[in-house]
């Protein structure tokens, strides 16, 4: 058919064409006949073609088919309220696929809601319409909104608060107490003698009152001063505000209280002496000289002046050693007398040196010292100073005095080891008898070797200084410690003084053979600051001796204590 009519269109066009007037220009072929060469089909999405070739022309012939587009069969998986769904296509021709996802529904709640009161809780009641999902939830009471009103509390008279609530008009109320004054104090302060006042004034409402307040009257904070052996004593009252002070309850001095005469300085040779009775209160003395000594005992006349021109001179020793070696120089008896200086055995050359002696100035009867000792000289008291086996000793009527100061030494080597047998029995007889007094004193330091010393003295200077140091330890050598003669007793310090066993021992040490051998306000002539610890061993007489004087024993004995 389809052949049939391009045949024919084919005709129609030859026919017009032959029919044309042949003047006019040939038109354009129309391709009426033609006959089909080749189809290429369309695809879903790609369009096909039909070739003809015109049977009048002979040119090819192009008919486009168009692309039909997809021939989709859908399937459909619905989504729920919380699952999502999808729509699958494939295309029944060329199988093509689309996915299209569906997303879930989400619920479509049907809601119930009570709405809370003040003080119940409501509630959210919410069912899905689709798949009957429920859900719960609470709303919880939100309380009163109480709104307050208030008279408020004066100082004398009571408030009221009162509460009502702006939502479901619950109420309640309370009364305010009265506040009370609020006083503010003004005063002016009584004095010992004046009445005070304080004033009162409430800060709220200006009540006011007041009162006086008493005169305090004085309040005395008494001091009593002892009297003396040579002033009175008194009682000062002083008023502790400062208002008033006065003196009275007078008592009379005491006058003092004098002990035995003592001898102070023993009288020698080249000097006069002096004892003293001394107040067992204050330490004031009655002191009377004692005439120096004279070897012109009375009843002898045998003073050495041979001469007899009243004093005894060089010349007066050389007359009595010619009669001594058998010159008699025509001196007559009483001269011959004389001469015998000692009134011993005839005129010898010993009479010649004591009087020669004199002569000088020097104790003519010098010591005859103990066997080893070297005479060194005189102390500035007219003590001699003796040596033996390298200790210096001040030898006095009280026996030899062994020192050791700054100025005098003991060898490295003395070392007796411990406190001497004597010194030892004299402090426990000091031991026992403080001991019936109720007081305790001990020995925490007593003898000291050289080499003790030493290290003592080395750690001192490292820590304060030599110069420090020297005030109050000993150079090596140096130290009483290390004749076994002396020792510290009971606490190595100042205060220990103001104790009842520093006084005890100050007071009694004496009676034992001790005395404190470094006292308060010495220290330029003992060369050691106050030491109320520290005692040494003299002997009885000697310690008596040299307490009742009040001197230390650098003075007593006229000695220094300086490093060389
Ligand atoms: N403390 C004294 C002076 C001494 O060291 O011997
Ligand atoms: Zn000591």
């Amino acid at each position: 058919m389809k052949r049939t009519v391009i045949s024919l269109i084919t005709a129609l066009l030859l026919a017009a064409l032959f029919c044309l007037p042949a003047a006019a220009e040939e038109p354009a072929c129309e391709h009426g006949v033609k006959t089909l060469i080749t189809v290429a089909e369309p695809t879903c999405t790609e369009p096909g073609e039909e070739l003809y070739r015109c049977e009048i022309c002979g040119a090819d012939v192009h008919v486009p088919l168009p692309a039909p587009g997809h021939d989709y069969e859908e399937t459909l998986l619905e989504p729920t309220c919380t699952e999502p769904g999808g729509l699958l296509k494939v295309c029944r021709r060329c199988g093509d696929e689309v996915n299209e996802d569906l997303p879930a529904l989400g619920h479509d709640y049907a809601v119930a809601q009570i709405d809370p009161t003040c003080t119940e809780p409501g509630s959210i009641h919410k069912v899905c319409n689709r798949c009957f999902d429920v859900q719960d939830e609470v709303l919880p009471a939100p309380g009163h909104d109480y709104i307050k009103t208030e008279q408020p509390p004066t100082c004398l008279l009571p408030g009221r608060a009162d509460y009502r609530c702006s939502r479901c008009s619950d109420s309640y109320g309370e009364d305010l107490p009265a506040l009370g004054h609020d006083y503010v104090k003004t005063e002016t302060a009584p004095t010992c003698l004046l009445p005070g006042r304080a004033d009162y004034r409430c800060s709220r409402c200006e009540d006011s009152y007041g009162e006086d307040l008493p005169a305090l009257g004085h309040e005395y904070q008494k001091t009593v001063v002892e009297p003396t052996c040579t002033a009175g004593g008194w009682t000062r009252y002083v008023c502790v505000r400062g208002d008033d002070a006065y003196t009275g309850d007078p008592t009379s001095a005491l006058g003092h209280t004098y002990g035995d005469w003592t001898v102070t300085i023993p009288p020698t040779y080249r000097a006069p002496g002096e004892e003293a009775r001394f107040c067992i209160r204050c330490a004031d003395a009655i002191r009377r000289g004692l005439a120096q000594l004279t070897h012109l005992a009375a009843s002898l006349c045998k003073e050495g002046d041979a001469d007899m021109d009243g004093t005894v001179t060089a010349a007066d020793a050389r007359l009595i050693l010619r009669i001594a070696v058998g010159f008699d120089d025509g001196l007559d008896k009483e001269q011959h007398g004389k001469a015998d200086f000692d009134g011993k055995e005839g005129v010898t050359a010993a009479d010649a040196r004591y009087a020669l002696r004199v002569a000088v100035g020097m104790d003519p009867y010098a010591p005859t010292l103990k066997p080893g000792y070297t005479f060194l000289g005189y102390t500035a008291k007219g003590y001699a100073l003796a040596k033996k086996d390298g200790l210096t000793y001040v030898v006095s009527s009280y026996g030899y005095t062994l020192i050791a100061n700054k100025t005098y030494s003991l060898p490295s080597t003395y070392a007796p080891g411990d406190l001497t047998p004597e010194c030892r029995a004299a402090f426990n007889e000091l031991v026992s008898a403080a001991a019936r007094d109720n007081v305790n004193i001990f020995v925490v330091s007593g003898y000291r070797s050289y080499s003790l010393q030493a290290s003592l003295y080395q750690r001192y200077a490292a820590k304060d200084g030599y110069a420090a140091a020297d005030t109050y330890s000993a150079r090596p050598g140096h130290s009483e410690h290390q004749t076994g003669l002396a020792m510290d007793v009971n606490s190595l310090s100042s205060s220990f003084a103001d104790t009842r066993e520093g006084r005890w021992l100050a007071a009694n040490a004496w009676k034992y053979g001790f005395i404190i051998r470094y006292p308060l306000s010495k220290q330029s002539i003992t060369g050691y600051i106050y030491e109320p610890w520290h005692i040494r061993y003299l002997g009885k007489s000697l310690a008596a001796a040299v307490y009742q004087s009040g001197l230390c024993l650098e003075e007593f004995f006229g000695i220094t204590s300086v490093y060389q």
